[in-house]
């Protein structure tokens, strides 16, 4: 997940652009570049390590031009070293790049090897494909209609030429890109803090469209190059709303939030540069997990089902046994603990008191505790003996969101490390779930395009009897979750259950006012979770399935379909939450409740 800023008009882009690259550098810092505008070439200084790098090696740099592009980078495909970072030059092209081009290879493939590349991305290859375009075209905005059709993928791209040099290009497909007009100048972002020093106008552009500047103005066009008339929104916010991003709910922003947290908690514990994992070395526990013979997670409420994928990715990927609690039950079950057991902690708080006792409980009988917590210093983080953090930043909104996401990436690193360090998985199979978790941020944004949807559903939704939720294996425990979030916002009743089971019980339940929200996407059960749709159907059922792009028999067996990015199976509950979360937000904003502090409820659980 990278930050985008481009900018043409009269101050000095220099500065203009790294002030904005500043604005966006959570989006992420492992190199940095720019491309501005110097006696009609384009000249490029990219600078490997944080932004603060970058800006040295600009210190001495001066530019006559009024145009440029800048980005903040989070290394997916090649290492975060300068011959990575962008822009990607190629014959008077410079490109800048945010998400996934996900059939470069093939693309990469058809252009032959004459064709050189400098760097180990697949954003240099947009920029070869631009260029080839441009040859032929002698048009920037052209180039760029004849080569969006190419590309699969989410993505957001920025792009000048020097044989057009008062010319930008903005397109994009899932990640945001923002384009604002200020007096003389325009910009383009990825997010509107990188804008809003300059204008508080701007234009967000949806996917498949593309942003044409020119001087001091832009157009913009849909994927076939026709111009389109887009609204202008003017960003008002008040100190209040300035703490919520603008968003009307610290629950939503915590919501939308959630591409960055999970690429800040993945960050720390990747080598971008191997896709290899190293997340137990700095717990102290690598041992005790290389020799457990048994794992117990135990958790309160979003935590513990966080806890219960993260089971389903200990077992299938380090072929260890995992039992899973919640902590209010563990307590007093006397559990009968076994032989080299070590226990995972997870609270968001750090305070919930149930986890707590538990922590305390299994001291007692030195079972080694790994904590999972956002909050630093709290409780359980000070007691537990080793500590992992889910870094999502303060979470406002009480009904967990980023903090379940961030927890949910967290354990599937530790899944794949302590399969490593019990020697369970080949190394090749630990680079490609790393290349899918590095993919998911970028795939976590357009997932939230999903928010129209629900935004507008919402009312219908609202006066259903009940909702049920159905998934099978690592999607279970996320039906789970998303029946806890409409009920914790909604105060609706609504059943999270393994679509096995749906015969066994929860079939008598369905009739016309009884939403069935199915998670199906394509992992090894995705047949037989047909079978247990076709059933909830053939009752009446009114069906929201949830699945991957080109599920095509899924599509037709439901009332509303939502397609998720495809992602592996293990990747899927991250990208599955999104939806579940903004249904449960939109229903109770329907139904005029409290969002952010639903009744009865507390962020953090301090009593019995
Ligand atoms: C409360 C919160 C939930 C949270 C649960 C466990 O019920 O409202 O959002 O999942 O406590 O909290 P913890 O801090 O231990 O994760």
């Amino acid at each position: 997940m990278c930050g985008i800023v481009g900018y043409s008009g009269p101050e000095n882009p220099k500065d203009v652009i790294l002030s904005g690259l500043k604005s966006l550098e959570y989006r992420g810092y492992d190199s940095a570049g720019v491309a501005i505008l110097n006696h009609g070439e384009f000249k490029r200084i990219r600078a490997e390590g944080k932004l603060s790098t970058l800006q040295k090696k600009l210190e001495s740099e001066t530019f006559d031009g009024h145009l440029g592009i800048g980005h903040t980078r989070w290394a997916t495909h090649g290492a975060p070293v300068e011959k990575n970072a962008h822009p990607h030059t190629v014959r008077g092209i410079s490109l800048v790049h945010n998400g996934i081009i996900e059939n470069y290879l093939e693309l990469k493939d058809a252009l032959g090897p004459q064709t050189k590349f400098t760097s180990d991305t697949d954003s240099e290859l947009v920029a070869h494909l631009i260029a080839d375009e441009i040859e032929r075209t002698h048009d920037l905005l052209k180039a760029v209609v004849n080569v969006l059709p190419r590309l699969q993928g989410a993505y957001s791209i920025l792009v000048v030429s020097k044989d057009h040099p008062d010319e930008m290009v903005a397109f994009k497909n899932g990640p945001p890109l923002i384009v604002g007009s200020a007096q003389g100048a325009v910009l383009v972002a990825s997010d509107v803090q990188a804008i809003l020093p300059y204008t508080k106008k701007v234009v967000y552009l949806n996917d498949l469209e593309i942003a044409h500047v020119k001087g001091e103005s832009f157009k913009v066009f849909d994927s076939l190059g026709r111009p389109l008339e887009k609204s202008v929104t003017t960003i008002d916010w008040t100190a209040e709303q300035a703490k919520k991003e603008g968003y009307e709910h610290f629950m939503l922003k915590e919501i939308f939030e959630q591409p960055r947290a999970v690429a800040r908690v993945l960050a720390p514990h990747v080598d971008v540069s191997k896709h290899t994992v190293h997340v137990l070395e700095g717990t102290g526990l690598s041992e005790r997990f290389r020799e457990a013979e048994r794992i117990a997670v135990i958790a309160c409420g979003t935590s513990f089902y966080a806890g219960q994928v993260g089971a389903y990715l200990l077992e299938k990927l380090a072929k260890v046994s995992v039992t899973t609690d919640i902590a209010s039950e563990f307590r007093y079950r006397e559990p009968v603990i076994a032989k080299n057991t070590v226990a995972i902690l997870i609270s968001q708080s750090g305070e919930t008191a149930d986890t707590l006792a538990v922590l305390r409980q299994l001291k007692k009988v030195k079972v080694p505790v790994l904590s999972i917590c956002n909050v630093k210093n709290s409780t359980i983080d000070r007691e537990a003996d080793g500590h992992l953090y889910m870094n999502s930043g303060p979470e406002v909104g009480v009904a967990s969101t980023k903090a379940f996401t961030s927890t949910l990436a967290l354990l599937h690193l530790l899944a794949l490390d302590v399969a490593k360090v019990r020697s369970t998985l080949p190394l090749q199979d630990e680079e490609r779930y790393v290349r899918a978790l590095l993919a998911a941020p970028a795939q976590m944004e357009t997932v939230l395009a999903c928010d129209k949807f629900f935004g507008e559903a919402a009312a219908t939704l609202k006066n259903f009897k009940g909702f049920l939720y159905m998934g099978r294996g690592v999607n279970y425990p996320i039906a789970l979750e998303g029946a806890l979030k409409l009920k914790e916002l909604a105060y609706m009743h609504a059943e999270g259950y393994a679509a096995g089971e749906m015969k066994h019980g929860p079939l008598a339940l369905i009739d016309g006012r009884m939403a069935v929200v199915m998670l199906a996407p394509s992992d090894e059960l995705y047949e037989k979770t047909l079978s247990n749709l076709e059933e909830a159907k053939a009752r009446g059922g009114v069906i929201i399935s949830i699945g991957t792009l080109g599920n095509d028999k899924l599509r037709d067996l439901s009332t509303h379909y939502l397609a998720l990015p495809r992602a592996e199976w293990s990747v899927n509950p991250m990208l599955e939450a999104i939806p579940l979360q903004l249904l449960a937000y939109h229903v109770a904003h329907a139904l005029g409740h409290d969002v952010d502090q639903p009744r009865n409820l507390a962020k953090s659980v301090t009593v019995e």
